[in-house]
């Protein structure tokens, strides 16, 4: 089912059984701050709203939120007032979390439709606020549904929009369109993360691979055990041969209508359960791994997209698909592999697989000769000590690339932050029986993560590797997703190929 949207200049509270109205902390505390449909309600709950205000019962700071009925004012039976903060600092996050707070709410009270009166802010377009509202309520209300007895689908069937100006149409269906792409990518990548490994094994990853293959302008080629054997991906192959489930290589590209403006490179990382291998994790570790493919399902949801969105660039992506498994023919940890690069590495630890599957993708990927080249990986779990759960780490050898990255994150709400790749601890990777071994010493482990990856970039100079180990899972309910996978970077990625 799929939400209508349109905006409105009739009194707003005509329009829906729900009206949420977002209330800055900065805006007046007595009288009646709140204008236009606000006013009238409070007139006809005889100056409740503005006593509530006056008493400082709401004070509009981020995060909090007051419902009130309505009281026989039909169609509408509820107010909800979002707290949007100091108006001065309101971004579109701001949007985006107060809307999606609307919008669950909406889906509690079984509310079929939803009216909103959006902020305007100092900073943004109001097409701007508008997509990130919309992005809002499809993030927001994402369930994971396919394993519930009980159907939770959203009742929500329509959305309105007021504001004191019409938008064109043209400008406001832009805004909608744009952002329905991107939160739908978004929750397909969380519905491919949230799936249990054993229904999302490498196999199923090559299938929707091919499925997102018919689309327009998008073409897929899925190589199975034998043809990565043949392409010789040894250090792929080491981490895939533990596993009873045979591993798969998906290369996808887009290619844009008119002329290309440049080529880049997506690699994901695929691993699809990880449960360390021999140097095998604690069952508490282990818990959320198959979440270890988020990068993969990033680079999928990211084509999806694209062919909606038609950017300009042509896009390659690169997504090597294994399980991480201990057996009886599972990589040892003290075995050397040939990666494709021709470079040997000594497998210490067999749980640091990312970095071995990603190394082969890499090298393959630079046979597509590509402007910019992005690797995305749940890689280290030092980088959610670093950094926390809510950002990803980003480090590379191309500064303005990383800034870019970074830069489209703020636009999206996605935290990115730069680590540092000090040459000083390559020292670390050396073995005396190999050209490289796979992990580096005790500390600063996503940098040792990195520089394990840079071996395998040759001279390419523009390369950035994502670490979402950390924001690529949730364990709580944040405002716009809800426990589980995040379909973490999906979005900025997006935005980052549209801004190229
Ligand atoms: N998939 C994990 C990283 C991870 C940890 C992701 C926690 C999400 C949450 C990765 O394959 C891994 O096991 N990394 C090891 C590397 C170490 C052995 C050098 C780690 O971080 O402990
Ligand atoms: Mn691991
Ligand atoms: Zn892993």
């Amino acid at each position: 089912m799929s939400i209508q949207w349109e905006q409105t200049t009739r009194p707003i509270e005509e329009t829906a059984e729900l009206l949420g109205v977002f209330h800055f902390s900065s805006g007046p505390k007595g009288g009646l701050p709140l204008g236009g449909a606000v006013a009238r309600l409070d007139q006809h709950l005889k100056g409740a709203l503005s006593r509530l205000l006056h008493q400082e019962e709401f004070k509009g700071k981020i995060g909090e939120t007051k419902l009130f009925p309505t009281y026989d004012r039909k169609p509408l039976n509820y107010l909800l007032l979002i707290g949007a903060g100091e108006a001065k600092k309101g971004t579109l996050d701001t949007v985006r979390k107060g809307v999606a707070r609307a919008a669950k709410e909406a889906t509690r009270l079984k509310a079929k439709t939803l009216a909103l009166e959006l902020p305007s802010l100092t900073r943004e377009r109001s097409t701007a606020v508008v997509q990130a509202a919309v992005e809002g309520v499809l993030l927001g209300t994402y369930r994971f549904g396919r394993y519930k007895s009980e159907n939770h689908v959203s009742p929500l069937e329509k959305v309105v929009f007021t504001s004191r100006q019409r938008m064109a149409p043209a400008a406001f269906n832009g805004a909608i369109r744009q952002g329905e792409k991107l939160a739908t990518a978004t929750n397909f990548a969380r519905d491919l993360i949230n799936t249990p490994a054993s229904d999302m094994t490498p196999r199923v990853i090559g299938r929707e691979a091919e499925k997102i293959g018919k689309l327009p302008r998008i073409s897929a080629k899925v190589y199975g055990k034998a043809d990565i054997e043949k392409i010789g991906m040894g250090s792929f192959l080491a981490v895939a041969k533990g596993s009873a489930e045979p591993p798969v290589f998906v290369h996808l590209q887009y290619r844009p209508k008119g002329k290309s403006s440049g080529i880049v490179a997506l690699v994901g990382k695929g691993v699809t359960f990880d449960s360390g291998g021999l140097s095998l994790k604690t069952a508490q570790s282990m818990e959320t791994m198959k979440d270890d493919m988020s990068g993969a399902a990033a680079v999928l949801a990211v084509f999806r997209a694209l062919s909606e969105l038609n950017p300009s660039v042509t896009v390659h992506g690169f997504i090597p698909a294994t399980e991480n498994m201990p057996s009886g023919t599972a990589d040892k940890p003290g075995d050397i592999a040939r990666s494709l690069s021709g470079k040997t590495v000594e497998i210490l630890n067999t749980d640091a697989e990312g970095r071995l599957i990603l190394a082969d993708a890499l090298t393959f990927a630079l046979k597509q000769k590509p402007d910019l080249l992005i690797d995305i990986a749940t890689l280290t779990g030092a980088c959610v000590i670093a950094l926390g759960e809510l950002c990803a780490g980003i480090l590379g050898n191309d500064d303005t690339l990383i800034r870019k990255i970074i830069a489209a994150g703020e636009k999206t709400g996605e935290k990115v932050w730069q680590l540092p790749l000090i040459e000083e601890y390559k020292e670390e990777l050396k073995t005396p029986i190999a050209d490289v071994k796979n992990v580096g010493g005790r500390w600063g482990g996503t940098i040792n993560g990195a520089l394990f990856l840079q071996e395998f970039i040759g001279d390419h100079k523009h390369w950035a590797h994502i670490d979402i180990a950390g924001p690529s899972w949730t364990e709580k309910d944040l405002d716009y997703c809800p426990k589980g996978g995040t379909g973490s970077m999906v979005r900025t990625l997006l935005q980052f190929i549209l801004d190229y």
